[in-house]
């Protein structure tokens, strides 16, 4: 009797264990997952605007509003959706939502130095932020002293466009990704 009943309390326990590694795993792949989205989208981006730079900074301008968006949308994967986000933004769209809020704002204060931050928006859903340094390239566009051709191609196609001023170093955005 009692070789029984430890047997089924060892099978309850294994039961236990086995299950937790289970779910622990699904939440790390998860996030893995949306890491490796975010990545992909930074590199695509990074490939495009290297290729346009090419021909001109203008030019750049001008295959960035065409492309951003649809190498945003290539980028999610089953489950994840991904984007980048900015208080100060360029796109209109690009607005920051609500959950991401407070810890923008934590992140452009230094209370968070982390590479990334990863926090639960709902029972099921999570969030990712990672913050995106401004580097010298970004300085054409971006910059505090932009040429009058490019400031003049942003404000046609931007007329609301906040994301200039930057200095290398500083917080341009965010990427970020719900899973
Ligand atoms: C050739 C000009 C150009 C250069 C160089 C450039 N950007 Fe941008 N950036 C843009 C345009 C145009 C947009 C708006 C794209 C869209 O319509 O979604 C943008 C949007 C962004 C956004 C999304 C948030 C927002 O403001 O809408 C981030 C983040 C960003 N850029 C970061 C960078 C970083 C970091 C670099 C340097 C590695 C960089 N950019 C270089 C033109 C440029």
């Amino acid at each position: 009797m009692t070789n029984t009943r430890g047997k089924k309390e060892m099978n309850f326990k294994i039961g236990i264990i086995f299950f937790s590694f289970l779910f622990a795993s699904f939440g790390y792949s998860s996030e893995k997952e949306a890491l490796l989205a975010i990545k992909g989208l930074g590199t695509n981006l990074k490939k495009e605007l290297k290729k346009a730079l090419k021909i001109s900074a203008v030019n750049a301008v001008e295959k960035c509003k065409i492309k951003a968006s649809k190498i945003t949308a290539l980028a999610a994967k089953k489950g994840i959706t991904v984007g980048r986000v900015s208080r100060e933004n360029r796109n209109p769209k690009n607005i920051p939502k609500e959950w991401m809020e407070k810890y923008i704002e934590a992140f452009h204060k230094k209370e968070i130095e982390k590479k990334y931050l990863t926090v639960s928006i709902s029972k099921d859903k999570m969030g990712l932020l990672m913050p995106i340094k401004t580097m010298p390239v970004c300085l054409k566009c971006h910059g505090e002293n932009i040429s009058t051709g490019v400031s003049e191609k942003i404000n046609s196609l931007y007329p609301k466009d906040k994301a200039v001023g930057y200095t290398v170093g500083q917080i341009r955005g965010f990427f970020w990704a719900e899973y």
